[in-house]
């Protein structure tokens, strides 16, 4: 198992930022576009960070796999994960969150991790009060409409050509209720969902990821 922590960006990390920008996105964003959301203070600027492989945990597994009639089948840890494994942002504008950025190292996609980060981005919002999240997708970007789908955004618009390099459209995702208690009770749902997900591809999140997180961005519970 390996452990996995969030954390704002932080300056060290700036170069290591823009380098993941570039393989997630081809060029998003500029160094200086890192350094500016770090000055912003409407800025939510979440990474994702591979920490130390629990060594323990696998002799012990091994052991019982050992002694097991039939072996067990463990997750293998990722071998020498990057510094930052993803990263994600949205804006606080008014009362809404505009998710900017959700991207994940291409070599670690389908582990559970982009789902990670963006429960990650959508507590922090609840959290800093604000009432809706948007975002815009291209249309052909199926994987990750599928992700927004299953976190219970839903498609309000459609912006005509909008990416300049392909001409592609952007469809206009909303999710409304963030501070209702439905939306809490998700929270709580969807926490398990994610823990239990990337356990089994062997990632291990701290006991207190979440309040971590909280703590991190100097929101209160
Ligand atoms: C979109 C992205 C962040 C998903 O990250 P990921 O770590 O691979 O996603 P997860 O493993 O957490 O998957 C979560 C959900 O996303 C959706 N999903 C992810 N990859 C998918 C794929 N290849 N096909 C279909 N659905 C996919 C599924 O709904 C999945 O849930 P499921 O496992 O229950 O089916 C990642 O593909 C990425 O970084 N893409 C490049 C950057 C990008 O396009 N960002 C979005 C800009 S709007």
């Amino acid at each position: 198992m390996t452990f996995l922590s969030f954390q704002p960006l932080t300056e060290d990390l700036l170069p290591d930022a823009f380098e993941l920008d570039q393989r997630c996105f081809g060029g998003l964003w500029t160094l200086d576009g890192y350094r500016r959301e770090l000055d912003s203070p409407n800025s939510a600027l979440l990474i994702l960070k591979a920490g130390k492989e629990l060594v323990e945990t696998r002799s012990r597994h091994k052991k019982a796999a050992f002694y097991s009639p039939t072996p067990l089948s463990l997750p293998s840890p990722p071998s020498s994960p990057p510094p930052l494994l993803g990263i994600g942002c949205y804006w606080a504008i008014l009362e809404e969150a505009h998710i900017t950025v959700l991207g994940i190292a291409p070599e670690y996609h389908r582990q559970g991790l982009g789902q990670a980060l963006f429960y990650a981005l959508l507590r922090s919002a609840y959290l800093q009060g604000l009432e809706r999240a948007t975002l815009e997708v291209r249309i052909s970007n199926q994987s990750a409409l599928s992700l927004y789908q299953k976190f219970g955004f839903q498609e309000v618009g459609r912006r005509k050509k909008y990416y300049q390099d392909t001409g592609e459209d952007a469809l206009v995702l909303w999710l409304g209720g963030l501070q209702s208690p439905a939306f809490l009770q998700n929270l709580q749902d969807w926490q398990e969902m994610i823990r239990d997900r990337l356990h089994t591809c062997g990632w291990q999140l701290d006991q207190d990821w979440d309040q971590a997180i909280v703590k991190k961005l100097g929101l209160t519970q």
